[in-house]
């Protein structure tokens, strides 16, 4: 072996050993005469002591630089009285170096390995330096240790873990796919798994019984922090079991996760929220429940109001009008206010009425407004009443298509409530949203999209809806938020094939296109199809909030940027005609012209 120990393993018990490390040159500092060696592995740092008496070795330790790799020998002692750092685990000792050996020499880097402010592309494009700093140290550690646990959790349950194919055909998550053209088959593509879904429910009709998988899944959509075109799914399926059997199991891996990872208890069992009273109270399927402001129903009260913006929306079946009381609000300045406006534009609203309540015994005179004069004194009275408003509160309004309301307000409710302090003083925040519509109405394309998957079971009872009025069907899906975030999502399948076909044709999947598609789920459906259900959790959020990092880049080894890009490898890039024309391929020309 080339070392006995590694640089964050020595300890006052090996005082007086001779021990020999490799790592890399973390920092070093001539101290004229005699040279400190910070030298650093993925366990930890060691002082090395280097004295003029070692001869050859010390002249060897004046030509380390910066992230040099090296190999040591020497004596552990007791540091110096005064010279103790409590903050490193190996900090009571230091070891006198008796030989130096460089293993290689080092470029200097572009930042300093202990660094806090390093750009972030900087860090992407030298990943593997980047990777060398301690907090990402801690999150890959972290990652492995939440895999590992739930992957053994998985296995004392019964389950097996079994691997589904990368070159696939479009399994309908609602991202777009990325395609892989096929060499073989001209004009034939491949799709990668935006989930293993319909894998797993093959799995199920096969009797597998208890399934799981840690895999990549691959979706074609816009990035933000807490999405990457590739990701990992922690997935799961399980045949005989209802709602009840699937959520009380992965709730007790989250609770196992927690426990023996963070040391954290999370509550026992997690609570519930119906999808409906979720939007209606927070504006958004994953609330963030230490958020403690709350978004109030308006909607009934402004019918007759004399200002179109409010009994526009409140007159209109797809409309909704709502407030929300930001207590002590009442000194938010003008130009925040601007801000927040332009805040909630982003989600498509046009505008942020807002009621500053100063003096409410003054009745309409104490408040100030730019809409007060047009809201009669009934609509202005369930204003306050319904909000609880006091002296001193502000007042936000949506008023809109009643999604852009709820997206809006949501996420002024989450920005506001850490902004300004309204939150609980709770560090973990888990919530199950459930009893989800089967449906949501696309607008643009007018007719009804799948709000999970087209697989998802409808509610027992619910089936006539898939027919009568799909708005009305509840399905048998569940979420688990944590914190504001949907870290995992799952449900019943369906499986039988009647009921099957019938979500088909709500979606408005015709028949030629049912079988063209999904012929082979259809088929399977056939053959004995036990009952089942499962979930997924996305991996990469679960760590980023265990891990307390902002985005889930952070617990990557090799994330791509918001325009999915890899600035390491320079991935995508172009490749060469003769590749392109083994895959029966021409590229287009883009507009103007010019290749
Ligand atoms: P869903 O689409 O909800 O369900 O995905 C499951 C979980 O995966 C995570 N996730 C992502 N993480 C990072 N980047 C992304 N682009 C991304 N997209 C999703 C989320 C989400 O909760 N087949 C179903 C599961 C099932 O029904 O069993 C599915 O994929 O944390
Ligand atoms: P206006 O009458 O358009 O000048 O708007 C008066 C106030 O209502 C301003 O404070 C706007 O920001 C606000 N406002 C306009 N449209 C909406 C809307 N759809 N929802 C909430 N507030 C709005």
């Amino acid at each position: 072996m080339m070392r006995t120990h590694t640089c964050g393993g020595v300890t006052a018990a090996h005082i007086g050993q001779t021990v020999t490390f490799c790592g890399w040159a973390h920092r070093r500092r001539d101290h004229g005469g005699v040279i400190f060696i910070d030298l650093r592995d993925r366990d930890g740092l060691v002082q090395i002591v280097c004295d003029p008496d070692i001869g050859e070795g010390f002249r060897r330790a004046e030509e380390v630089r910066s992230e040099y790799v090296l190999r040591i020998s020497g004596l552990v002692r007791h540091r110096p009285e005064g010279t103790v750092n409590s903050h490193l685990a190996t900090g009571e000792v230091e070891v006198l170096a008796q030989d130096i050996e460089i293993l290689n020499s080092a470029a200097t880097p572009p930042f300093q390995i202990d660094e806090d402010n390093i750009n972030e592309n900087t860090r992407l494009t030298y990943r593997y330096l980047d990777l060398r700093r301690e907090p990402m140290q801690k999150n890959m550690k972290l990652r492995y240790r939440v895999a590992k646990t739930m992957r053994d959790y998985l296995d004392r349950q019964g389950f097996i873990e079994v691997e589904t194919p990368m070159l696939t055909r479009s399994t309908p998550e609602g991202a777009r796919d990325y395609l892989v053209p096929s060499r073989v088959h001209s004009g034939m593509f491949y799709a990668l798994p935006q989930s293993p879904q319909l894998f797993k429910q093959l799995l199920m009709v096969a009797g597998y019984d208890r399934y799981f998988q840690i895999t990549k899944c691959f979706r074609d959509e816009d990035l933000r922090a807490d999405r990457q075109p590739e990701f990992t799914q922690v997935d799961l399926e399980m045949s005989f079991v209802d709602e009840e059997d699937v959520m009380g199991l992965v709730e007790g891996m989250i609770r196992a996760t927690f426990r023996s990872v963070l040391d954290v208890a999370l509550p026992d069992p997690f609570p519930r929220m119906t999808w409906h009273e979720a939007m209606s109270r927070y504006g958004s399927d994953k609330p963030d429940l230490r958020v403690k402001l709350e978004i109030t129903e308006l909607t009934d009260v402004m019918t007759e109001v004399d200002f179109k913006v409010f009994s526009g929306p409140a007159n209109d079946p797809a409309g909704r009008v709502a407030a929300l009381l930001v207590p002590g609000g009442a000194d938010i300045s003008r130009g925040e206010i601007d801000a927040y406006t332009e805040f909630v534009k982003i989600y498509g609203a046009k505008g942020l009425a807002y009621i500053k309540v100063n003096e409410k015994s003054k009745g309409r005179d104490g408040l100030q407004s730019p809409i007060v004069k047009n809201l009669h004194d009934e609509a202005l009275r369930m204003i306050l009443v319904r909000t609880g408003a006091a002296d001193g509160d502000l007042i936000f309004f949506g008023a809109d298509k009643t999604k852009i309301v709820n997206d809006a307000l949501g996420a002024l409710r989450a920005k506001l409530g850490h902004e300004l302090g309204h939150v609980d003083g709770r560090a973990w925040a888990p919530l199950w949203v459930v009893d989800f519509p089967m449906f949501e109405f696309n607008e643009d394309e007018n007719r009804w999209d799948a709000l999970h998957h087209p697989f998802t079971s409808p509610k027992d009872g619910h089936e006539d809806y898939l027919t009568s009025g799909p708005g009305e069907c509840l399905s048998k899906a569940y979420d688990m938020v944590l914190n504001g975030w949907e870290i995992g999502g799952g449900s019943i399948r369906i499986h039988r094939e009647e009921v099957q076909e019938k979500v088909f044709n709500a979606l408005d999947v015709g028949p030629e296109e049912q079988r063209g598609k999904f012929g082979f789920l259809l088929d399977a459906l056939q053959y004995g199809a036990p009952p089942h259900g499962g979930l997924a959790f996305g991996l990469d959020r679960l760590v980023a909030l265990m891990a307390g990092a902002e985005s889930i880049r952070d617990v990557i080894a090799f994330p791509k940027t918001q325009r999915a890009n890899d600035l390491m490898t320079s991935a995508p890039n172009a490749v060469d005609e003769k590749q392109l024309r083994e895959l029966h391929i021409r590229l287009r020309q883009p507009a103007g012209g010019q290749a």
